[in-house]
């Protein structure tokens, strides 16, 4: 897994000159560069959450910072607290922060303890194409319910898979899929509440085949490579979306009256 991000790493910068989000864009208009299609998305999975403003936020699994830094400028949250496993990423997203001013607050953690993050101190926690990595989702979502006040919401965004197989190449980058039923179970054996299963499978494939576009020109032998792994991996996607994979956003709450 640190492998994967790493080459990502250096892939963006080499053809982007800049880091980008690390989840699908949902491209809603034409003419929309990489990082725009997956601001879209995130504003999706905001909406799914009923909206940020004025709410104590919790991003697990939140990657290089780029979406907390984004939506913490973009909307208003009273707080916006951030975890990832990997210390680089919480590198780069401290260092985002500092220079844009985004008031988030970036901590590195683990999503299956979430140990530094208080119980009850969230009313909106959303997980976006993290939770595959999850070997022990039960804890991660026994964890989830711990943090969020009672009436707080959560949304997981999440590739889950239709046969219940990870094949050998998910393995090596630490990916455990889980199908929807599965997805579904636990939530509720953790106290939470399902509200809603949004599927944009379909709307995530749409937006991939404007490959052109979200692959801009960029000098030097390794950007050419980079580029060249770049198109290699949307094609992955688009046939993950349309095989065995289905894109879904998960959201729910914790029950008001829960103990
Ligand atoms: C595909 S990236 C998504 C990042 C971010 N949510 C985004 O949308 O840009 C998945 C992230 O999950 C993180 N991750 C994997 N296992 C984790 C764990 N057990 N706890 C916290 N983060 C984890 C990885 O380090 C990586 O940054």
């Amino acid at each position: 897994m640190e492998a994967f991000y790493w080459t990502m790493d250096r892939a963006f910068r080499a053809v982007y000159g800049k880091q980008q989000m690390l989840h699908y864009p949902l491209f809603v208009h034409a003419g929309q560069s990489l990082i725009e299609g997956q601001q879209s998305f995130s504003d999706h999975v905001v909406e799914q959450l009923g909206g940020i403003d004025g709410h104590d936020v919790l991003e697990i699994g939140c990657g290089n910072g780029e979406q907390a830094n984004y939506l913490a400028t973009r909307h208003h949250p009273a707080s916006y607290r951030a975890i990832d496993l990997y210390p680089p990423h919480i590198a780069h997203a401290q260092s985002a922060a500092g220079q844009t001013g985004s008031r988030v607050s970036f901590a590195v953690d683990d999503a299956q303890r979430l140990s530094t993050v208080a119980d009850a101190s969230a009313n909106a926690a959303l997980c976006v194409e993290s939770a595959h990595h999850y070997p022990d989702k039960p804890a991660f979502l026994a964890n989830l319910h711990r943090v969020l006040r009672p009436g707080g919401r959560f949304a997981i965004a999440e590739l889950v898979s239709i046969s219940g197989s990870n094949n050998l190449l998910y393995r090596l980058t630490d990916t455990f899929c889980w199908t929807e039923p599965q997805w579904r179970d636990a939530i509720t054996a953790a106290g939470l509440t399902l509200d809603a299963v949004d599927d944009v499978t379909e709307r995530l494939a749409l937006g991939l085949r404007s490959i052109n576009g979200v692959l801009p020109g960029g000098g030097g032998p390794f950007a050419w490579l980079a580029r060249f792994a770049g198109r290699g991996l949307i094609r992955h996607y688009r046939a993950e979306l349309a095989g065995d994979r289905r894109y879904l956003v998960l959201s729910g709450r914790r029950p008001a009256n829960a103990a």
